[in-house]
């Protein structure tokens, strides 16, 4: 604790320990640590609390059916959780268990406290549970055949003696908060959700339960166990201890800065829990931020669809980092995302060895092999030094606002960038024929490579570090700096940290490359019926370097008129929108298409080949099509071309 610095309370769900932790749960750890990691460096005083959700009638079924007690069933799971995130390098703070007696005290308290306030009544529950889910649905909101309008699976009927919370109380409470909060719930779409959700009317919330007992009790009607819901909300705060002494944890770092959730339960962390903080009169967190769901064949990966993939074999396999990585770096906060291993091990080839290894091995061989091993601080030598320099300043200060809006995905592409931009700096100053030479200006200017590699590094390490905390420090033991866990964005932010006399150590690659599988075929593939001639289609043309494809500005783009050109057999004058203003293009494929075909359709446009004129009309850009060998020809519908039909 550190009074001088801004704190930063944030937390992960707590998970349910009735099943083996998957990759879509390791995704949310992922992010929250690396979120964590990322405001340490920022200058704040973190404090990161994952835990277990281990009360309810799910676990106690489990239990039993393994004839093992409900603790010894969940103390052995949360035993495996605990080294998950180890083996991942999650920098939490605090684990809190559900069963932990900080938690049940805290628990039992704030019940007791809602329901001397008149907020908690005893009455009847009389409806539907979803076990699973541990959650309760009226009649009127369930999917066909009583299933869960959650995950689809059956639900039960419940009826037993219930103590119940009064949401409906609090609905214009809420509202009001929501509006004068509008950055509480992210992203956008989940707050309109949860505004419609509320403003069809709030229910009364069953709160106990009786017809089973592996829970907290409620103080003053023990046959009554807390919902699993009211009891697992409450850690956020129970983890601070705030009845504790003279509760020094919670009033340093309550209201939590961040609850980082996934979609499916945004609805309990944005309604219920800051409504049971109404009631209590403590304050509300500050951001529920609800991330999307790990996707298998399309649809969400979970144990009870069998599609799970498991995570302790990729870190044993690939390590820590490069999971972390390929997680962070290929799914926008708030989207869903897909894993597929080919698409992992080519990620983290190109990005982490090839990219990122390769900038560091060639840096440290080099400054070994040219100047022994030693760096020179050297000032810029020319405009293009200058322009790394004053890259590296400016990644740093991208970086930190995309982090700050948690859009890790772009900070990354920003790091990523400026890694590019060093291997071609690389390429573009050619130190080996610099090193060939004993004239004066290019000693110097060999200098100035190596250093401006070097210092480079130093500054991409401390940015890397949230998402990939493994091989970090090693770029700076490589390059014979020492201090990481005291490096922070303060000391990246000014070029020209590394002092001269500093000598690199060179050590193994921090990321090996790795085969890339086969994608395990999980579609049965039909027969063709007939056999193609592939001597009959075109040939792959060379390579081209990423930087050419860049500079294609292709556009999704639609057609607002098309016409006939006048006196012409093949050309058709097109009108596009392409968002940023309307384009005027005329295209040979009039033997193909009417023009009333393609007005309304999308096509994808070229828009930056340059203007020419085409009988008379001035053409701007290109409208891609698609053809095979034996002249048929798609604009919008490419299904009926065989493979290997070029798009031009
Ligand atoms: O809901 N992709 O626990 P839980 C991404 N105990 N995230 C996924 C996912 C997937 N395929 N599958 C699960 C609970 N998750 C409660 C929380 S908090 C007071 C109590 C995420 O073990 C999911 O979105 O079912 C959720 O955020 C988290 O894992 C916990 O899931
Ligand atoms: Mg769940």
């Amino acid at each position: 604790m550190d009074q001088n610095k801004k704190t930063y309370y944030i937390t992960t769900p707590i998970y349910y320990p009735s099943a083996k932790l998957h990759i879509g749960h390791t995704y949310c750890t992922s992010v929250a640590d690396t979120i964590a990691r990322f405001k340490r460096l920022a200058g704040y005083d973190v404090r990161f609390l994952t835990g277990s959700d281990e009360h309810g009638q799910k676990i106690q079924r489990a239990a039993e059916a393994e004839g093992i007690t409900p603790l010894e069933y969940t103390t052995h799971i949360v035993d495996g959780f605990k080294a998950l995130w180890e083996k991942l390098h999650i920098s939490n703070d605090d684990f809190i268990r559900t069963t932990d007696e900080r938690h049940e005290k805290v628990v039992q308290e704030l019940f007791t406290k809602a329901y001397e306030k008149g907020d908690i009544y005893k009455a009847e529950y009389e409806g539907w549970y979803c076990t699973p889910d541990e959650t309760f649905w009226t009649e009127q909101k369930l999917g066909p055949n009583h299933t869960c309008p959650d995950c689809g699976r059956p639900v039960e009927r419940v009826k037993e003696e219930s103590y119940f919370f009064k949401l409906g109380k609090y609905t214009d409470q809420w509202l009001a908060f929501i509006e004068e909060n509008p950055d509480f719930i992210q992203p956008e779409s989940r707050r309109n959700e949860m505004i419609q959700f509320v403003k069809q009317g709030l229910e009364d919330l069953a709160v106990s339960r009786t017809s089973f007992d592996w829970g907290i009790k409620v103080p003053f009607d023990p046959k009554h166990v807390v919902y699993v819901w009211f009891d697992a909300l409450v850690n956020y705060i129970s983890a601070l201890e705030p009845f504790a002494g003279d509760s020094e944890l919670y009033k340093h770092y309550w209201p939590a800065d961040l609850h980082l959730v996934g979609k499916e339960i945004v609805r309990f962390h944005t309604i219920i829990w800051p409504i049971m903080l109404m009631s209590l009169d403590l304050p509300l967190p500050k951001k529920v931020f609800g991330h999307g769901w790990m996707i298998v064949d399309g649809t969400k990966m979970s144990k009870s669809l069998g599609n799970v993939i498991d995570p302790n074999p990729l870190i044993d396999t690939y390590g820590a980092d490069s999971l972390r990585y390929y997680l962070l770096s290929e799914i926008q906060l708030g989207n869903d995302g897909n894993f597929t291993l080919p698409n992992f091990v080519t990620k983290i080839n190109a990005d982490l060895s090839n990219d990122l290894g390769n900038l560091l091995n060639r840096t440290i061989a080099m400054i070994q092999k040219y100047h022994d091993g030693i760096i020179t601080k050297t000032a810029d030598i020319d405009g293009l030094d200058q322009e790394i320099s004053a890259l590296a300043e400016k990644t740093v200060a991208d970086f930190e606002v995309q982090m700050e809006a948690m859009e890790i995905n772009k900070a990354l592409k920003t790091v990523w960038a400026f890694i590019g931009r060093m291997n071609k700096y690389i390429d573009e100053t050619m130190p080996w024929a610099l090193a060939k030479s004993s004239d004066e200006a290019d000693v110097t200017r060999l200098q100035s490579v190596m250093y401006h590699l070097a210092e480079s590094l130093r500054i991409i390490a401390v940015l890397v570090s949230p998402v990939i905390p493994v091989g970090a420090p090693k770029i700076w033991e490589q390059l014979g700096l020492t201090g990481f866990g005291d490096a922070n964005l303060d000391t990246i932010r000014t070029w020209g940290g590394i002092p001269t006399g500093t000598t690199v150590v060179k050590g193994e690659p921090i990321y090996p490359r790795f085969e890339v599988p086969e994608m395990v075929e999980v579609v049965e593939v039909k027969e063709e019926a007939e056999a193609v001639d592939t001597s009959a289609i075109p040939p792959l043309k060379e390579h081209i370097a990423y930087d050419d494809f860049e500079k294609l500005d292709l556009r999704v783009a639609k057609v607002l008129t098309c016409e006939k050109v006048p006196k012409s057999k093949k050309l058709l004058k097109f009108t596009l929108d392409i968002g940023l203003e309307e384009r005027t293009v005329v295209s040979g494929i009039s033997q193909y298409y009417e023009p009333e075909q393609m007005i309304g359709k999308k096509v994808i446009y070229l828009a930056n080949l340059a203007p020419k004129k085409l009988m008379g009309i001035e053409s701007y850009g290109m409208i891609l099509s698609a053809s095979d060998w034996n002249e048929q020809l798609e604009v919008t519908n490419i299904d009926s071309l065989p493979p290997g039909s070029i798009v031009k």
